[in-house]
């Protein structure tokens, strides 16, 4: 009896040791938490723009590549190396299609 209460017990600390950690994951690695997280404060929540210009539409004005280029170097006024590698591609498509 004083076995099944540990094994249930480390089955509940394993489950939701998992589920933390893919929360974790998650958040680091979809668009739209990665912008929240690094981009918004400057770019606005609703991407229309605050310290920074708006970042709607994008697809009309940069290609992927050049998107990319300002998201991983910045520009003159905006802080470049704010993310991994991924993290700005992952931004970038995401980016993209807003
Ligand atoms: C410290 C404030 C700040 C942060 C943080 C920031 N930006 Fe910027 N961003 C700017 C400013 C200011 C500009 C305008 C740059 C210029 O004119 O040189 C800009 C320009 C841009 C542009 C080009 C907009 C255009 O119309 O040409 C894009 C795209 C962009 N940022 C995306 C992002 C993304 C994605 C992130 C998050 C990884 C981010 N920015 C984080 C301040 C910021």
């Amino acid at each position: 009896m004083k076995q099944l209460w540990l094994v249930t017990v480390l089955a509940i600390l394993v489950v939701t040791g998992c589920s933390a950690n893919s929360a974790n994951n998650k958040a680091e690695m979809d668009g739209e938490s990665i912008y929240a997280n690094k981009c918004s404060a400057c770019h606005g929540e609703n991407l229309k723009g605050a310290v920074g210009p708006p970042v709607v539409n994008m697809a009309n004005k940069y290609s992927d590549k050049e998107l990319l280029k300002i998201i991983t170097e910045g520009t003159d006024r905006m802080p470049g190396n704010l993310l991994t590698d991924d993290q700005s591609k992952i931004v970038t498509e995401w980016l993209m299609k807003k």
